[in-house]
């Protein structure tokens, strides 16, 4: 008789005695159920981003299938997934040859050339044929081929010459959404050995952190986030590979041992849904568009919509939906005549270098600016780019009055990639960093090891206005009234000199300036007095110190709990904290060594200005509606997935649990959901809406309804498109 399915809840109540005592066979077929639960909630997790059970369930059943396969190594498999990072480093990599060749896609950059491209789609058909057509986000990154026997990778290589590619495996297991078992596989008897092929990248946040921590060491930073993907795939270290943040995307079933594709799944939609049956990533932005208008509108709807992604994307790929179609176009030498893409605008440009000036930042940083003759990039026209610093403009060479190169990458400031030198006509001039502050007169220095020249002025006016700019700007202290223009002219009529300055205006100061009125002023002064109430992290951010951006600062508040603690903790303190490194660290300690900056907290102290955090940990558990209590959901969401829900919960402090309990705090019940409702009614354990859950965020400060909008934005958006 057929032994009944297995629930995690079954796993969980075995005993490891249990194991042990299994006869061999038992233990064999126990250990398999174990491994495609596993492969199921990593299905659940990674793919569709809504778990079942909690990661503490999840940890218990990876810890007993570690315990097996540790006493009885014979039960390891490759597929296990305990073996995403199993690799030693490699010599190099084997090259390996594709089920069928990689082919690459044609370009095209306007509608026109996409029109183009449907004419003679219609007239290699030979008639007025009706054609469909699949509409893919183009992902920026690198393209792989994955082979699976019998529902198990056994391959992961890199497109290389199209024919033969490096067999990258290790690296493409410890990808979390790579399944390294296709589900239902077995449902399929004949499914021997399939490829797939899809695009392996580095999401747009992942790239961020990573350079920031790079940045901290000392390390090369990645330009973009295909370079950064490209890089970490072909690390001979597989344990490299595996620290980095990776995601993929399936688009194309290549291969089937013993069938024409196209027999089991006729058009492209279907082999994407048979992929994503299968338990593979497939991109939710891909979409079959019935007409050609339609490629169009939805190919220019995706170009709007690029700088939302958080992934990056430099066009869309469209192809004929059916393959039996597809077949009948072909290819040419180097591309199938069944796709094409269309490339977005470059995010690239030249434009003329009109002239260069310098910038004396808030720390006092000299920085030159490139003055472009205004140009388009990627939607975009701009007019100004950084340059860095003098080291950098003479490594390029770039001279004032040059052709240059320009580009824009996400919301990052543009920058010059390097001068045109063909089209110099000799008119050129040399650039050369002034030796004194282009403010205020002061003199300049580097500091040893330095290539950034600094005015030393404390007294420099344009550093004032910057550092106080800073301070009041949206992420620091948030003073919504007091901008650039009004910190310009406060800083001119010497109201302000310092930063605590700014707590010492009266209405009187604020009405004799110019422009400014009963209102006006008010809002000024009541937006300065809100602000001292504002969050420690928002505090220590708009200090300013060297290397200590947004997301140092709130690693630092969850770990001190005030200014006058911060200002007195030691390097191995600070280093302590997972995600500070030892710049950082020594930045912090020296600038509360500084005596101008223990006056700065001395006088905004005195000014009111809050230095503590909100509330001890303590004093937050008896109050706090979260903290420490256990949640359970059921039904679906609509705000947010069961894991974003729990992220929320648990860094509120409170636990994820997957049954209703007597334990149980709250029942989040979202649409649907039947059995746990009652076991809570049972229990009486309070049933909240997704409504009061979202409220209980918000009074927490752990959500907030605008930050989603976006995201919702988007999603709203493709459901009206
Ligand atoms: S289809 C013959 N679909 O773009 C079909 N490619 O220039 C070729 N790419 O090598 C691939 N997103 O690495 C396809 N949705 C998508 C894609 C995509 C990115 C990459 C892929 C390919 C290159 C073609």
């Amino acid at each position: 008789m057929e032994k009944k399915k297995l629930d995690y809840r079954d796993f969980l109540n075995t005993s490891r005695e249990e194991i042990l005592r299994m006869s061999k066979k038992e233990r064999e077929k126990f250990t398999e159920m174990l491994r495609e639960e596993i492969h199921e909630h990593d299905r659940r997790y990674y793919i569709e981003n809504e778990p079942i059970i909690s990661d503490y369930e999840y940890d218990q059943l990876m810890s007993l299938l570690k315990f097996i396969e540790s006493h009885f190594p014979e039960l390891v498999v490759p597929s296990s997934p305990t073996q995403r990072v199993g690799g030693e480093p490699v010599e190099g990599f084997e090259t390996v040859e594709h089920k069928v060749p990689m082919m690459s896609l044609d370009n095209t950059y306007s509608i026109e050339e996409l029109r183009d491209f449907h004419n003679r789609v219609l007239r290699n058909l030979g008639r007025e044929a009706e054609v469909d057509y699949v509409v893919e986000p183009k992902i920026d990154g690198i393209g792989v081929a994955l082979l699976y026997e019998n529902g198990i990778l056994v391959r992961g290589a890199t497109r290389g010459d199209g024919i033969r590619g490096d067999d990258i495996t290790l690296n493409i297991k410890t990808i979390r959404t790579v399944p390294l078992k296709l589900r239902k596989a077995e449902e399929l008897p004949d499914l021997k050995t399939i490829e797939v092929r899809g695009e392996v990248f580095m999401p747009k946040k992942g790239l961020e952190v990573l350079n920031r921590k790079r940045k901290e060491k000392g390390e090369s930073l990645f330009a973009n986030p295909r370079n950064a993907a490209a890089g970490s795939v072909r690390q001979l270290d597989p344990r490299i590979t595996a620290s980095r943040p990776l995601d993929i995307f399936i688009y194309t079933l290549s291969y089937i041992e013993g069938h024409d594709v196209k027999d089991l799944f006729p058009t492209q939609m279907d082999c994407l849904r048979a992929m994503k049956e299968m338990g593979f990533r497939v991109n939710p932005l891909i979409k079959r568009c019935e007409s050609f208008e339609n490629v169009v509108n939805y190919c220019l709807w995706l170009e709007k919509k690029r700088d939302e992604l958080d992934y990056e994307i430099d066009g869309a790929v469209i192809k004929v939906n059916s393959l039996e179609l597809q077949k009948r176009l072909g290819s040419t030498t180097k591309n199938p005549r069944w796709a094409i893409s269309y490339k977005f605008k470059a995010k690239q440009a030249t434009t003329k270098l009109k002239d260069i000036v310098v910038q004396v930042g808030r720390t006092g940083a000299l920085t030159p600016v490139a003055i472009l003759e205004p140009v388009e990039v990627g939607g975009v026209t701009i007019s100004r780019a950084t340059l860095h610093n003098q080291e950098e403009i003479q490594k390029k060479d770039i001279r004032i009055g040059d052709w240059v190169l320009v580009e824009r990458s996400g919301d990052v400031i543009p920058k010059v990639v390097k001068p045109i030198k063909e089209r110099r006509d000799g008119s050129e001039k040399v650039f050369v960093m002034p030796d004194r502050c282009p403010v205020c007169g002061g003199s300049v220095e580097a500091p040893a090891g330095e290539v950034i020249l600094r005015c030393v002025n404390p007294d420099c006016q344009s550093q004032l206005m910057k550092k106080l700019e800073f301070f009041a700007s949206r992420d620091a202290m948030d003073i919504e009234f007091l901008g650039k223009e009004t910190i310009e002219k406060l800083v001119r009529e010497g109201l302000v000199r310092s930063i605590p300055d700014i707590y010492k205006l009266r209405k009187v100061d604020i009405l004799n300036l110019e422009g400014f009125q009963e209102k006006s002023a008010n809002n000024l002064i009541q937006s300065i007095e809100k602000s001292k109430e504002r969050e420690l992290d928002r505090l220590i951010y708009a200090l300013g110190i060297r290397y200590t951006g947004k997301f140092a600062s709130q690693l630092l508040a969850r770990h001190f709990s005030s200014i006058q603690e911060l200002s007195k903790a030691t390097i191995e303190k600070i280093t302590a904290i997972e995600g500070i490194g030892e710049k950082t660290a020594l930045a912090i300690v020296s600038f509360f060594k500084d005596e101008r900056n223990k006056k700065l907290i001395e006088e905004l102290k005195e000014a009111g200005v809050k230095m503590e955090k909100e509330k001890k940990e303590e004093e937050k558990k008896g109050e706090s509606v979260i903290y420490g209590k256990n949640f359970v959901f059921t039904g679906s969401l609509e705000h947010f997935s069961r894991k974003e829900a729990g992220e929320l919960v648990k860094k509120g402090g409170g636990f994820v649990k997957s049954s209703v309990s007597s334990n149980t705090a709250y029942l989040v019940a979202g649409r649907g959901g039947g059995k746990k409702r009652s076991e809570a009614e049972k229990l009486g354990v309070p049933i909240i809406s997704e409504k009061e859950f979202i409220e209980m965020l918000e009074k927490e400060g752990l959500y907030s309804t605008e930050e989603k909008s976006k995201d919702k934005d988007l999603q709203k958006n493709l459901e009206e498109f």
